[in-house]
């Protein structure tokens, strides 16, 4: 595999409408494993676009219209708390992985989050539209929220929701396989993220814990596959999380909601 060629693969795939708005770093790291792999640019083009659509664009299965977004967000911040919050419901739709999320929305963080001392940071790791859910957060009004995902796109969209909101929050396109967040934080949140990014890098999981440097860190699991089935997936994945727990020094309290399996761990002693 020449640059040259790694080059011309990186640039067509992001002229393609679903992925130009992704991460080139994140491209170039599939495409190069892809070139690897296939016989021709043409599939390893293809085999590229279909990895990424598996690890992003799967969970976003029609087109956001994020301006339209912005103005509802902008609408409903002056009417009332309520119809803020019921826009933010409302957006969190277009993600699959937030809309799995809202039956349990009002309990999910609520639960896990009671016994933390105050959070200051917070890092939203792979976040989606995770950060649309800041109203249901039992964190203090000042807190320092970072949001990081591959879609420029969605995290323009997410900085307009911080502004409207009056959120101390900010954004950074970044790819976590190859460039893992390294900056301190009170919580890193890893939510149905690990198994996504495993599907790129079997030791990605690991390498990422590895990186961190968070207090607390929030790592959850869908305990339903995109298609609505289970399939023994609480079991799969507790025995997952054993493993990259294995062996170091955090405290652990598991939580099981019906949509979803969480962990929350001190990595303090
Ligand atoms: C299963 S969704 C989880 C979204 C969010 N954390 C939640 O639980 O609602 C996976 C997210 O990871 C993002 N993603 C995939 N690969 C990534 C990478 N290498 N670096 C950063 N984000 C990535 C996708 O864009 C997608 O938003």
């Amino acid at each position: 595999m020449s640059e040259e060629m790694l080059e011309t693969l990186t640039e067509q795939v992001l002229l393609g409408a679903k992925y130009r708005e992704i991460a080139p770093d994140l491209v170039r790291r599939i495409g190069a494993q892809e070139l690897e792999k296939r016989r021709s640019l043409k599939e390893a083009v293809k085999a590229t676009k279909n990895k990424l659509h598996q690890v992003g664009g799967a969970y976003q299965p029609g087109r956001i219209d994020y301006e339209k977004g912005l103005a509802l967000l902008r609408e409903t911040a002056v009417s009332s708390p309520d119809q803020f919050r019921a826009a933010c419901n409302n957006l969190m739709q277009s993600h699959a992985s937030t809309r799995e999320r809202l039956p349990i929305l009002d309990d999910f963080y609520q639960t896990i989050l009671a016994d933390l001392p105050p959070v200051h940071t917070v890092l939203d790791l792979a976040c989606g539209l995770n950060p649309l859910a800041y109203p249901w957060l039992p964190l203090p009004l000042d807190v320092q929220y970072t949001s990081v995902d591959i879609y420029g796109d969605m995290l323009a969209f997410i900085q307009g929701f911080f502004e409207i909101a009056g959120i101390n929050g900010r954004t950074q396109q970044r790819d976590i396989i190859g460039n893992p967040p390294t900056e301190p934080a009170d919580l890193i949140l890893l939510l149905k993220t690990l198994p996504c990014l495993e599907q790129v890098d079997k030791t990605a999981a690991a390498n990422l814990i590895e990186a961190l440097n968070g207090r607390f860190l929030l790592i959850s699991y869908p305990a339903q596959s995109l298609g609505g089935r289970s399939k023994g997936m609480v079991e799969n994945y507790t025995r997952q999380f054993e493993e990259l727990a294995n062996g170091r020094n955090w405290r652990v309290r598991p939580f099981e909601f019906a949509t979803e399996l969480a962990f929350l761990v001190t990595t303090e002693p």
